[in-house]
């Protein structure tokens, strides 16, 4: 954990933020795999994590906003709990660590919420995304499950991300730390890229690191030598010569902040040709997106700069034609690269996704496109110094999506079709590193991954093992 006054403080910040009411912060429980007390690896709630610091089930704050009054409910561990799990510290302690003044059972945490529904008093709760909490609140508020999205607090879900986008040079140093695993997950991947090896040994491995580091992976890896699938969880395969493999993963170090990493490489270490040139693409893509990187800018701007690099690499290939600026306008670029070019990341791999991506990644100013691949940008608006975001542009090539515009002869001014069949064998290749908005520009957090066709090649040439 962090010092408790940064919890304080950020509690505070938030208080001010909220007319009236009450505010719930949910803690999560544990979550059962396969019967009840075989749980998955217990993740505690971001908002959570940000407000309170705590990261142990079966807890929730509220925030008396008129009385500026912060509640932790939870029960202190029975001799039954105790026997299984150890001694453990009493909820009193716990406050202690998060300078929370008050603390009271489970059970009166309903009793509280029943009071303040009583006298007409604005509860503010987020979007719930675990049934547990779905349940509770639904029991609770009496709101019909599929409106307790619609029917969370606006207000506190635009404070809270106002708040957690601008990262401070303490959470900097924990995602850092997160950054080291991804990067050592990310070098040996490539030190294990050999003909013959299974993706699953690779994954499984890198799985290891995240888990030795004291933390998780922060997504499930995505690891395949069919890297067109984009989050392809399938390890089934055996690396063959004249294919890519595709490791996109990352580590949420001990106090849960992120990484989040893609390299796309030659199996055995060597790019043919083919390979060369479609990564050169995506490499400069990747780069001059950084560069392009600084306070004021909009991240869409950016994601089409991107774009175009990306269209006018696939003319020089004779895969696509035409105006490269109207085929991104058109969302053309979208048959190659149907996704957007990065989200904001910190104590969530794809930050505070629960609340709703577009008041993550949107606000009054810019809007979300409706096009088919421009749709899927995560992330829009203005950058502000202290964002963190990814950026992993990607040329793929998705033999059914491209069936598909082929049959309804779409786009025919701007794509060769017979250029893009010979390539429905290639894959895909995504290039993704980590990036702080500083306020003069960027910086690229982490050790630099072998990027590069030369690094990646010189890198594995020199580390690969048997
Ligand atoms: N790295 C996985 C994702 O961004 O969705
Ligand atoms: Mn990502």
């Amino acid at each position: 954990m962090f010092q408790k006054e940064i919890y304080q403080n950020r509690r505070a910040q938030l208080i001010e933020k909220i007319d009236s009411g009450i505010i719930l912060i949910m803690g999560n429980q544990e979550s059962s795999m396969n019967y009840p007390s075989n749980t998955y690896k217990f993740r505690q709630d971001s908002n959570f994590l940000y407000y309170v610091g705590l990261n142990l089930p079966n807890m929730a704050m509220i925030i008396d906003v008129d009385a500026k009054k912060c509640t932790l409910y939870g029960d202190d561990f029975e001799i039954d709990d105790i026997i299984w799990m150890g001694p453990q510290p009493k909820m009193t302690e716990l406050a202690q660590k998060s300078a929370i003044e008050n603390t009271d059972s489970y059970a009166n945490f309903d009793k509280v919420v029943e009071e303040a529904k009583k006298q007409n008093r604005k509860i503010h709760y987020l979007p719930p995304y675990r049934g547990e909490s779905k349940i509770k609140l639904h029991n609770l508020l009496n709101i019909p499950f599929d409106e307790l999205k619609s029917q969370a607090s606006t207000d506190l879900i635009k404070a809270i991300v106002a708040q957690r986008e601008v990262k401070s040079d303490i959470e900097i140093e924990q995602m850092e730390i997160a950054c080291e695993t991804g990067y050592k997950m990310q070098t040996t991947a490539m030190k294990m890229a050999k003909a013959g090896r299974k993706e699953a040994e690779i994954a499984g491995v890198l799985e290891g690191i995240a888990h030795s580091a004291g933390g998780n992976v922060s997504f499930p890896i995505i690891l395949s030598q069919n890297g067109e699938t984009l989050h392809n969880h399938d390890h089934s395969q055996t690396l063959e010569i004249g294919r890519m493999m595709l490791v996109d993963c990352g580590a949420e170090n001990e106090m849960n902040y992120c990484s989040d990493y893609t390299r796309t490489i030659p199996v055995g270490g060597k790019f043919n040709d083919r390979q060369r040139a479609v990564y050169q693409i995506v490499v400069d893509a990747n780069i001059k997106a950084i560069e392009a990187i600084k306070p004021n800018v909009l991240y869409r701007d950016i994601h089409f700069l991107a774009c175009e690099i990306i269209v006018d690499g696939l003319k020089e290939l004779g895969i696509m034609k035409g105006d490269t600026k109207k085929a991104v306008e058109l969302g053309v670029h979208a048959l190659f690269m149907p996704h957007g070019l990065g989200h904001q990341i910190g104590l969530d791999v794809h930050d505070m996704e629960d609340l709703g991506e577009d008041f993550v990644g949107y606000d009054d100013k810019t809007k979300r496109s409706e096009l088919f691949g421009t749709a899927y940008l995560r992330m829009g608006k203005e950058l502000k110094t202290g964002f963190v975001l990814t950026v992993e542009p990607g040329i793929y090539f998705v033999p059914t999506l491209i069936d598909i515009w082929k049959n309804e002869n779409k786009s025919t001014e701007f794509i060769n079709y017979g250029e893009v069949e010979k390539y429905k064998d290639f894959g895909g290749i995504r290039i993704e590193d980590d990036v702080l908005v500083t306020e003069n520009g960027y910086r690229v957090l982490g050790r630099p991954v072998p990027k590069t066709i030369e690094e990646v090649e010189k890198f594995m040439s020199e580390n690969m093992i048997d």
